[in-house]
């Protein structure tokens, strides 16, 4: 019986150093060899999916071999890349856009139930000039959070934003039932248990009879609403208005992108200027 193949060497090779960056164990060094589909999708000449299926089709071309593998090795500095002919540079800066995200449709890629996601919200917003990189949703926001949402081309900057060891603050708004007292807020502040976990030292402060303001600087699965709920506040509506410094200034189902400055200073990562 024929043994099954074994995926070549450099493949594996780039498999885990893929996983061990989306973890946020190694950055890559400028210059360092990268995947086909994701270099094309960063650098803006076409979305992943799209990029992937151009490879696959053979309208990829690089140092003049057709290359058919999206996740053939690749160097952003030194490859000859071609598409459909057509040489294409996949020099790239780091992107991020601020999303207003409306109540109603869920964070993540894949949508079965046929919701609604960010992405079809990112598409129907995006200027024509960003429709053609891959976008990363920085965290999540659950289905009917509504507020700022971040997405980024470079996955860098969604391993800094959303590792605990960061420490940007996330500023949400919920509206609660039951009684906001003063010992309620003491304990929100303090940390709470959760499920095997004591969330850190958070700010709380009550805004109107039945509104709280929390500041977390972690993002555990559904942690507001978790956190609020151990304290007998169940949450009606939640809203995320800042994240770091950067305070939502869009209205719902729009976006703007960041300048280099609002990034570095708000969101304290060093971008990669391109
Ligand atoms: N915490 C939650 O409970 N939900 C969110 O969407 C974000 C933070």
């Amino acid at each position: 019986m024929a043994r099954p193949k074994k995926p070549p060497r450099w493949l594996e090779a780039a498999r885990l150093r893929n996983e061990g960056a989306r973890a946020g164990q190694i950055s890559r060094p400028v210059g360092w060899g990268d995947w086909l589909s994701r270099s094309l999708a960063r650098a803006g000449v076409l979305p992943l999916r799209d990029a992937e299926e151009a490879i696959r089709a053979g309208r990829v071309v690089v140092d003049s071999r057709e290359v058919t593998e999206p996740l053939a090795p690749v160097s952003v500095e030194k490859s000859v890349v071609k598409l459909d002919g057509k040489r294409v540079s996949l020099t790239w800066r780091t992107r991020v856009l601020m999303l207003h995200k409306p109540a109603g449709v869920v964070t993540h890629g894949s949508d079965p139930e046929g919701i609604g996601t960010v992405f079809d919200v990112l598409l129907a917003a995006l200027p024509f000039e960003l429709q053609r990189f891959g976008w990363h949703a920085v965290g999540r926001l659950d289905r009917d959070t509504t507020g700022l949402l971040l997405f980024t081309n470079d996955e860098r900057f969604v391993a800094h934003a959303t590792q605990p060891e960061t420490h940007l603050p996330k500023r949400y708004v919920a509206r609660v039932s039951g009684v906001i007292t003063d010992q309620k807020l003491a304990t929100l502040r303090a940390g709470i248990k959760l499920d095997g976990f004591t969330t850190r030292p958070a700010k709380a402060q009550r805004r109107a009879e039945d509104v709280v303001e929390l500041i977390i600087t972690e993002g555990k699965y559904h942690q507001v609403k978790r956190m609020l709920g151990e304290v007998g506040l169940p949450t009606l509506a939640l809203h995320r208005e800042a994240v770091g410094g950067l305070e939502l200034d869009v209205a719902e189902r729009t976006l703007r992108e960041l300048s280099d400055t609002e990034i570095q200073t708000h969101l304290r990562f060093e971008v990669r200027a391109g």
